[in-house]
Formats: C-alpha cells, sequence, structure tokens
C-alpha cells in the first residue's frame, strides 16, 4: 500500500465511522494531511469539545488524549499508539502534589497541560504554553505553585511579576537538552536569522531568543514576519512543516536534540490500524478521575475566554 493510497482508506474510515482525527502538530505531515483538526495541545483540546464526530482519534501522546477525553466524556476516544506518552507527564505524582499543596496552602497550584488526568485531579487549573502567562495573570491568587516544567514556569513568572511563582522541578527532557551554546552557534552559522523558542527550553536559551512561544505561536510568528529565515528551537518538525508551507523563507533547527521519540511513535499505519479496530486504545477513566480532573481543564478554558 502506497502512503496515498493508505491516506485515501483513512479518510474513507473516517467518514463511515464518524471519527474526528485530531493530530498535535509535532506529527509527521502524513498524518496532518488527513486530521480534521492539527494544533498545538490548546488547539487540540478547545477543538475536541467542538467536534460534532462521536469519536475522535489521537495522533500525539497519552496525555492530549486523556484532555480529550475529559472535555467528551460522551465520546469514544482512542490514542492512535498506545506507547506513545510525554516522559514530562509522569514526573509528579498525586502524592507529591497533595504534600506541596499541605506545605503552600496558600499558592493556587497550576498544571502544564503536559500532566496525567490522575495528577489534575489535585489541581488548581492547568494550562498550556500558549495560554500558562494569560491564566496565571488572571487568577485571584497571587501565590502560584507552578508544576512540573519549571522552565515553562520560570517563563511565566517572568512575564507575570506581579505574582509570586514557586516552581517543582520538572520539565521536557528534549527542550531543556539544548544549551545557550547551541542557540550561538545556530546563529554564528545562520547571522539573519531570527531565533523562535519555545519557552520548555532552558531558561538561558529563552533569555537569547527573538520570539518565545508555544508550538502554534511560533508557526504564526514565522508565518506572520517578513524575515527571511528562522531559527526554531522547539520539536524538529515544526521546522520542517514550515519550510513545506513556507518554501520563500529558510528554516533551521536548532538542535538535532530536539527530536520527541514519543512524538515520533506514532506512524500512518497506527492510524489506519485504530481506524480499523485493529490497534490504537481507548482511552477509558474511573469516573471520580474524570470528575475531579475536569474540574482543572474546565477552569483553564473558562479563563481562556
Ligand atoms: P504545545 O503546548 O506548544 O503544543 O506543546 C506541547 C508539547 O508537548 C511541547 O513539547
Ligand atoms: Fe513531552 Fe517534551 Fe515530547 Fe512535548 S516534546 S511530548 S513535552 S517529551
Amino acid at each position: 500500500m502506497t502512503i496515498a493510497d493508505m491516506q485515501a482508506e483513512i479518510l474513507r474510515l473516517k467518514k463511515e465511522t464518524g471519527v474526528c482525527i485530531l493530530a498535535h502538530s509535532y506529527q509527521a505531515r502524513e498524518i496532518l494531511e488527513v486530521a480534521d483538526v492539527a494544533g498545538d495541545s490548546f488547539a487540540l483540546s478547545k477543538a475536541a469539545a467542538a467536534q460534532p464526530h462521536p469519536a475522535a482519534l489521537l495522533c500525539g501522546v497519552r496525555f492530549m488524549a486523556e484532555t480529550v477525553k475529559l472535555l467528551s466524556p460522551g465520546k469514544r476516544v482512542m490514542l492512535a499508539n498506545p506507547a506513545a506518552g510525554c516522559p514530562m507527564a509522569e514526573q509528579m505524582d498525586k502524592e507529591l502534589i497533595l504534600a506541596a499543596r499541605a506545605q503552600y496552602p496558600d499558592h493556587a497550584v497550576v498544571a502544564y497541560i503536559n500532566t496525567t488526568a490522575e495528577l489534575k485531579t489535585v489541581c488548581d487549573v492547568c494550562v498550556t504554553s500558549s495560554s500558562a502567562v494569560e491564566i496565571v495573570r488572571k487568577l485571584p491568587n497571587e501565590k502560584i505553585l507552578f508544576l512540573p516544567d519549571c522552565n515553562l514556569g520560570d517563563y511565566v513568572a517572568k512575564q507575570a511579576p506581579e505574582k509570586q511563582v514557586r516552581l517543582l522541578q520538572g520539565g521536557c527532557p528534549i527542550h531543556a537538552a539544548v544549551s545557550p551554546e547551541a542557540l550561538r552557534r545556530a546563529r554564528a552559522a545562520h547571522p539573519g536569522a531570527l531565533a523562535l523558542v519555545h519557552p520548555e527550553c532552558l531558561p538561558a536559551v529563552v533569555a537569547l531568543a527573538d520570539y518565545v512561544g508555544s508550538t502554534a505561536g511560533i508557526m504564526q510568528y514565522a508565518k506572520a514576519s517578513d524575515a527571511k529565515e528562522f531559527i526554531i528551537g522547539t520539536e524538529l518538525s515544526i521546522a520542517e512543516h514550515l519550510q513545506y508551507e513556507c518554501p520563500g523563507k529558510r528554516f533551521y533547527a536548532l538542535s538535532k536534540k530536539l527530536l520527541c521519540p514519543n512524538m515520533k511513535l506514532t506512524t500512518l499505519p497506527d492510524v489506519l490500524l485504530a481506524l480499523r479496530g485493529e490497534g490504537g486504545e481507548e482511552i477509558c477513566m474511573e469516573e471520580a478521575t474524570m470528575r475531579d480532573a475536569r474540574k482543572c481543564v474546565d477552569r483553564m478554558i473558562e479563563l481562556s475566554k
């Protein structure tokens, strides 16, 4: 079967089965091409509930599929490749958060959306990289406990100086592996290029960037900019997608380390098998987990209006 044949079969099957395909922007081009919605984690979480389809197939990592299920409890939600998880989402457990809550009772507990549904049950609100600053600013609390990504938390703290932000030490091993030296080297190699960086990168890398933003923010900025060359400081696929979409511009990956193996686990055959009912995994959670975790996600949506 060629890629085109497989894509045609996927399009036919999703129509026949009423499945909506949601794909994170870090997915491969051939998956984005068959998706109903492609975007960053914020766009996917909002789109999930708005889609009329009775079922959704998430191409990305597990916490994203859980978020879709929380927002659409009546839908059948599948994760295309059950092995695809985000290591950051697994870094902290409920006990750790409950202990931190007890230690800092006057803090609002803000969780990055890259957390398990289980962890969200003990947090007050969650945020995505594109909504974090706005939501933290809107919270009535002056004191914030931000988890698990201390790099994103540091960025939020600097953008919202009116808040006291306490950080727990976790983060994305992929983005955090990039050093400021790597950015200096990339700038030396491409002196005219603008550096666009995800806030999951180290503060020392973020400090050297021309623009800091979520996956969607980086893509929008690059497309709208008059500049012709860009160093892309987020997962490698974004430089590739931008190069495809903007042939008149040049995009350079900040570092080859920016490859998320979990995001790359999902393949086009996985999508096809899941639609045929021969692969993927249906996301199922206990009622109490769904109820408590949903409060955290609902608050994010409410505060980002
Ligand atoms: P976005 O919120 O920008 O989609 O990022 C998700 C993610 O996993 C980044 O590494
Ligand atoms: Fe998780 Fe980092 Fe991969 Fe995003 S890039 S899914 S935060 S490991």
